[in-house]
């Protein structure tokens, strides 16, 4: 243990310098939980969180994020409207209601439904008084009513929709239960959910059924919705966007800068602390004892914890500040341990081995970027390259994303030569999250079995008590750790 602390090394380790014990198994895998604090008052079932990165976190990652029982953090690389917006979705979000359903006009040509079909997949569509959703509700058009129809220019929606009145619809308020009920008995494939006056307020779709399975683990307020994360920067501007974010709903907000230890970074903690008392706020990034404090004495709810070490970072070779995050990790919250602040490792994690050691270390939960990004749910889309279907992912220090606005977290935005603390690049595709997210969490799981620890919290426990146990391995060690001597070999993750 010495090995890490700040008195006795002047060497920096990271996740892949070290290795934990095995320790005695006296439970299954699935009697592990990883049950950890994002913040004081956030707890999390999955120790996972979304980075605010404008390649990864925007609603629908948020949404996936805490439905598997994490959390995400919206990112600031836009406009305050567009970011209350995403907020926004993530809060109203209901599991199996499409709250954004593409509705057409009735007087929609046929040929131009045509081309709105083929675009986005969908069959049937909700026609209502000006083609928006939450106007007024006029009927359904569906592909048979349109099967037969020769003169596709000449005939309108309204000529062939299901009007209303011989719509089944069930009313606003409507437990998901109740409505898939409605879906079965009746056979239909779309069911718009309506407010009392008749307006549009959501739709549930047949093909979708399957889908609306329950979410034990998701991350939800007291009201049942889910919660979210969003970030801002330290400029004086950034209050109002604190303020307009915490009206949306907001959970907690994240200052999102690379070098959290700045007076900029205390002014605003403290204001937000002194203005929103229910508001969760996270600090950071700060990867020493002494950055810790000063975050902790303005009065944060958690620290972010890592400085140049992420994927796409290059912040340790342009700034030479920066330190090896198993180190960041095991002083940080050590220290923080004593004011009961959660520590959030962010950056560097490439497996769930790494998550496993950033809990051995001593964080709450793991804050990844490349891990999540190329899910389907992350922001962009999938692209090829030499056959492998890909997205793209960059720092929020490259020049491409700083050109966006994102230079605050890096102090750069008043300056007139703009230096790239990150690169951009792209990341397999990963699927979905919700295939993606469990088995991550069944490999942190397996993880702890393996140390004999049956929650996080016993894992936290067994490293304060001198229990846990930990090597250095050498360049060797670690080779042999990977695979290795073989001619060729496939990589299958999961299934
Ligand atoms: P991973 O390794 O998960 O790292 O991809 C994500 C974390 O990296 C940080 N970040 C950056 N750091 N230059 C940096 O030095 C950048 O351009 C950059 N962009 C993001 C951030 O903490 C994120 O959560």
């Amino acid at each position: 243990e010495e090995i890490f602390m700040d008195k006795s090394s002047k060497t920096g380790y990271t996740y892949d310098d070290i290795i934990c014990l095995p320790g005695q198994i006296s439970f299954g895998v699935h009697d592990v939980t990883l049950e950890s604090n994002f913040t004081k008052k956030i707890t999390l079932k999955t120790p996972l969180v979304s980075s605010p990165m404008d390649t990864v976190t925007e609603a629908r990652m948020a949404i996936g994020m805490a439905l598997e029982g994490g959390i995400g953090v919206i990112h600031n690389n836009m406009s305050i409207e567009d970011q209350v917006e995403e907020v926004t979705k993530v809060k109203k979000y209901k599991s199996g209601f499409i709250t954004d359903p593409i509705c057409v006009k009735p007087t929609t040509a046929l040929a131009e439904l045509d081309e709105v079909r083929s675009t986005c997949g969908f069959t049937g569509f909700p026609v209502t008084s000006d083609g928006r959703m939450g106007s007024k509700l006029l009927g359904l058009v569906t592909r048979r009513d349109c099967d037969f129809v020769s003169d596709r220019r000449g005939t309108s929606v309204s000529q062939v929709m299901t009007k209303v009145d011989e719509l089944v619809t069930a009313e606003e308020g409507v437990e998901l239960q109740a409505a898939n009920d409605i879906i079965h008995r009746t056979k239909k494939g779309k069911l718009p959910i309506v407010s009392k006056t008749g307006f549009l307020v959501a739709l549930i779709a047949r093909t979708d059924l399957k889908k609306n399975a329950e979410y034990p683990l998701a991350t939800k307020d007291a009201n049942k919705q889910l919660r979210v994360a969003a970030s801002i920067g330290t400029r004086p501007e950034d209050r109002t966007r604190a303020t307009a974010l915490v009206a949306a709903g907001v959970d907690a907000i994240v200052v999102d800068s690379s070098q959290g230890d700045s007076a900029f970074q205390h002014d605003i903690v403290r204001w937000m602390k002194q203005q929103f008392p229910d508001l969760q706020v996270i600090g950071g990034n700060v990867v020493t004892k002494r950055q810790a404090k000063h975050l902790i004495d303005s009065g944060v709810d958690a620290l972010r914890v890592g400085m140049g070490i992420g994927s796409i970072c290059t912040t340790q070779e342009v700034c030479a500040c920066g330190r090896a995050q198993a180190s960041a990790i095991y002083n940080v919250a050590r220290f923080a341990k004593k004011y009961g602040v959660p520590v959030i490792a962010d950056g560097g994690i490439g497996s769930p081995g790494h998550i496993v050691k950033a809990l051995c270390m001593g964080a709450n939960v793991a804050m990844c970027g490349s891990l999540l990004a190329g899910t389907e749910e992350s922001p962009g889309d999938f692209f090829f390259q030499n056959g492998v279907r890909l997205k793209r992912y960059r720092g929020m220090g490259s020049l491409d994303a700083m050109k966006k606005g994102s230079d605050d977290r890096y102090f750069g935005s008043a300056a007139s030569i703009k230096v790239a603390q990150g690169v951009s690049g792209s990341v397999q595709d990963k699927g979905s999250l919700r295939s993606y997210v469990p088995y991550l969490v069944q490999g942190v799981k397996h993880g702890l079995q393996d140390i004999g620890a049956q929650s996080a919290e016993q894992l936290r426990a067994q490293l304060y008590s001198g229990e846990l146990r930990f090597e250095l391995r050498s360049a060797a060690a670690q080779r042999e750790g990977g695979v290795h001597g073989l001619h060729s070999f496939e990589r299958k993750l999961f299934k």
